[in-house]
């Protein structure tokens, strides 16, 4: 299957507050320089939030990772996972069309698809609400036909069944997820015929429908607020003991307007970061180098002869006062310390990339072997 970019796309794409302070604690659980092992978590959110994925996110979240254009978007079109067309505002059903699931009848669940949603998968249905398309085995076979929808799962489906779940979606209900026939997980139709000392007194639901009813997210749109993630590792407070570690998680929302379906309209996009940093300098790392106000006499030197600097690194040297090889052949290891956290969006690059030691060589006059090359013009630019 050919997956493209739709050709209807939004003007634009922002993660919610608290989503992009999801996103900014899931970036920092990988060292600096490799925030891009957080495509997948990125992209996935993004998803959640609006549905589906836009040209716009695909883009949002390759600038805050820093990362090419077509790497993200190599990533968005190969997992079937990310849908890159509008889905349904209320769900998006997938229905299971692998062998155990054709044998027991997902043909009629995919028929009452075409006729109440529409006639080809991944059309958006009239009313706007849902959408479908068939996918492969979702490791529920034993409780063949199934559908996700959502989040979730609905199994021992029959055709009237799925009708009614989405009539239930339509009004603004979420059914129970879980077996549809009145079991309560897998066991034979007939009740169990092993354990059966566990029936008496369990829970009124199995672990999995447990916790998709206690969670709720069934077809909820995410928009941050729902389980903030801790991020300990960023919290320095904790590092020194203090009682109350200090959180760049978001708070548990309370009163949350959300209707039956758990949609909350309540909170507005915030305009996209072009990048995951803070404006404030970080003072708490080490010692701050001491800057220039701008290049000597004569010009800055050419610090992309430094491996790792490339013309936004550059940049940013500049911003933060540094022009000149003998300026960073003399950092110390806590001035290293400082310039590596204040490195917003390259964090890390001076170690790294060893940066002091080739200063040291072409601030005394010397050519590194990268230099060589980067003078030849036979490096890539960062
Ligand atoms: S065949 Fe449908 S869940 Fe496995």
């Amino acid at each position: 299957m050919l997956r493209r970019l739709h050709p209807d796309q939004p003007e634009s794409f922002a993660f919610t507050q608290a989503n992009m302070a999801w996103a900014e604690g899931q970036i920092s659980k990988y060292p600096a320089g490799r925030q891009a092992s957080a495509v997948i978590p990125l992209l996935w959110r993004a998803q959640e939030q609006e549905g589906w994925l836009s040209r716009p996110a695909i883009e949002a979240v390759a600038e805050m990772l820093d990362m090419a254009y077509i790497r993200v978007l190599e990533v968005a079109t190969f997992y079937f996972m990310f849908q890159l067309q509008p889905v349904g505002s209320v769900a998006h059903v997938q229905i299971c069309g692998t062998t155990t699931c054709m044998i027991c009848g997902a043909e009629d669940l995919m028929a009452v698809c075409k006729d109440k949603i529409a006639p080809k998968a991944h059309e958006v249905s009239a009313d706007g609400k849902f959408s479908w398309e068939e996918v492969e085995c979702l490791g529920s076979c034993a409780n063949a036909p199934m559908a996700q929808i959502g989040k979730d799962y609905y199994e021992d489906l029959t055709a009237e069944r799925l009708s009614e779940i989405l009539d239930e979606l339509a009004a603004g209900k979420v059914p129970v997820p879980g077996p549809q026939n009145g079991r309560y997980s897998s066991e034979p139709k007939g009740g169990p015929v092993v354990l059966t000392e566990h029936v008496e007194g369990r829970a009124e639901y199995n672990a999995s429908v447990e916790l998709a009813t206690t969670i709720g997210d069934t077809v909820k749109r995410i928009d941050g607020t729902e389980v903030p993630l801790r991020t300990p590792w960023r919290d320095r407070s904790d590092e020194k003991g203090d009682a109350e570690p200090e959180t760049h998680a978001p708070k548990l929302a309370e009163d949350v307007p959300a209707d039956d379906t758990g949609v909350d309209k309540r909170e507005a996009p915030v305009e996209p970061a072009a990048k995951v940093e803070s404006p404030a300098e970080d003072e708490a790392v080490g010692t701050r180098p001491e800057a220039l106000e701008g290049p000597r006499e004569g010009g800055a030197d050419d610090l992309k002869q430094i491996k790792g600097v490339g013309p936004k690194l550059e940049e940013l040297c500049h911003s933060l006062g540094f022009f000149h090889f003998d300026q960073i052949a003399n950092w110390s290891e806590d001035e290293v310390a400082w310039v590596d956290a204040n490195l917003q969006g390259f964090k890390g690059r001076v170690t790294r990339d060893g940066w002091v030691d080739q200063a040291k060589v072409l601030s005394s006059g010397g050519e590194t072997e990268f230099s060589g090359r980067a003078k030849k013009g036979d490096v890539s630019e960062d």
